[in-house]
């Protein structure tokens, strides 16, 4: 939709205009995948697509929040915001956001008229949650006056998705959509949040997004395992190394050294991707600065592998998708995106492999699971902002 059919529909809802429209993108990760909750890097970047949100102020003692993309109007007082909602309920995600401005101490006084809209393909791993989160987390720091950073606003999207939707995720998802850049992807530190912006210049290469359109979408019971049992190598991990902070710490020899301190077979297995992981990571943002995309597209594959066989977050759909797009000609390098677990995958592809891409991958895909995939070139855009058109 375009922002004055957007403007219309919030009209056609509230009777007046919308004072305001924001946005904030979804993101896609290049490589660096469940490093972020254990102190690592990740190389993500923003999306063209993501959620708007348009906002006015109503005179009365609550917000109201509708979607265009949800049947229902919820109305919240505002002495009630920073209580969440039943479990799964779509509107968490914007009051757990407006819960960390109350807790910390930036009331909410006035009520608002609030309209979201998303555009970024629902359960596909693009981080839906996080546009949804950041978009409003940037809609009241401006309200409010409250002058909290970019990565202030992240953290903020961040603990609404821990504490009202139940997922212990990293901060990546959030500092992308907060931090993005056009034509950049954020080489994120998670542990100190110092972040470099890097060019993604790729001359005659473009990044396809490829949706499984999978029924499982993002667990968070198993992405929750997942964080679970990183902890437990972690701690176990401490028994031979006391002031070991995370697992990202560890270079691939020091994990060969000491990971056999890890008891079980499952959270050994878990730390050895992270720790492949973040090697990867950083080895794969030198070769995009030495302009090696080659190389770097070797590691997006040698990461797939490690999610598929160490972090077992693939399975059939993401596997075929992406063991299929490394057999073409033209694919510089393909692995699964995101939390895993059905999603996306991201692809390297040369301009001219581009239609046999989609065309074979479709074609192979479709006969193992029946299911029609979607193919997207990704534009890498610019973070959360006000819209003023
Ligand atoms: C999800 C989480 C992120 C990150 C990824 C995996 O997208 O929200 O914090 O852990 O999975 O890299």
């Amino acid at each position: 939709m375009t922002t004055s059919e957007l403007r219309r529909a919030f009209r056609d809802a509230y009777g007046k205009d919308a004072e305001h429209v924001y946005f904030s993108p979804g993101r896609v990760n290049l490589i660096g995948e469940h490093t972020d909750y254990n102190g690592g890097y990740v190389f993500p970047c923003a999306l063209s697509f993501g959620t708007y949100m348009l906002i006015a102020a109503n005179g009365e003692k609550c917000l109201k929040f509708r979607s265009l993309n949800m049947p229902e109007v919820t109305e919240i007082p505002l002495n009630l915001l920073t209580t969440p909602l039943p479990a799964r309920h779509w509107v968490n995600y914007p009051l757990g956001c407006i819960a960390q401005f109350v807790k910390r101490g930036h009331a909410v006084r006035e009520g608002y008229d609030i309209l979201i809209w998303g555009n970024v393909p629902a359960g596909a791993g693009l981080s839906s949650s996080a546009a949804l989160e950041v978009v409003t987390a940037y809609a009241f720091n401006e309200l409010l006056g409250t002058g909290f950073n970019r990565t202030e606003l992240a953290r903020i999207g961040q603990l609404s998705e821990q504490e009202f939707a139940g997922v212990r995720c990293g901060i990546m998802d959030q500092f992308a959509s907060a931090q993005g850049k056009k034509d950049h992807a954020i080489y994120l530190n998670c542990d100190t949040l110092d972040f470099e912006l890097v060019p993604v210049r790729l001359n005659g290469i473009k990044v396809v997004i490829s949706n499984t359109h999978s029924p499982h979408k993002l667990d968070s019971g198993a992405y929750n395992d997942r964080v679970s049992q990183c902890q437990t190598a972690l701690s176990e991990l401490r028994s031979v190394r006391p002031e070991l902070k995370n697992l990202a710490e560890l270079t691939v020899e020091d994990f060969e050294k000491i990971g056999s301190a890890i008891t079980d077979a499952v959270a050994y297995r878990r730390a050895r991707h992270v720790v492949s992981e973040v090697a990867r990571t950083k080895e794969a943002v030198s070769a995009l600065r030495a302009g090696d995309i080659e190389r770097f597209g070797k590691l997006m594959c040698e990461s797939h592998i490690s999610l598929r066989d160490d972090y077992e977050v693939t399975g059939l759909h993401l596997d075929t998708l992406a063991e299929e797009a490394w057999k073409i000609e033209g694919v510089i390098g393909s692995r699964m995106t995101g939390g895993g677990f059905g999603g996306c995958t991201v692809s390297l592809v040369r301009d001219e492999a581009i239609e046999t891409f989609k065309q074979l991958v479709g074609q192979a895909y479709e006969r193992k699971t029946g299911i029609r995939p979607d193919f997207y070139v990704a534009q890498i855009s610019d973070g959360a902002r006000e819209i003023n058109d």
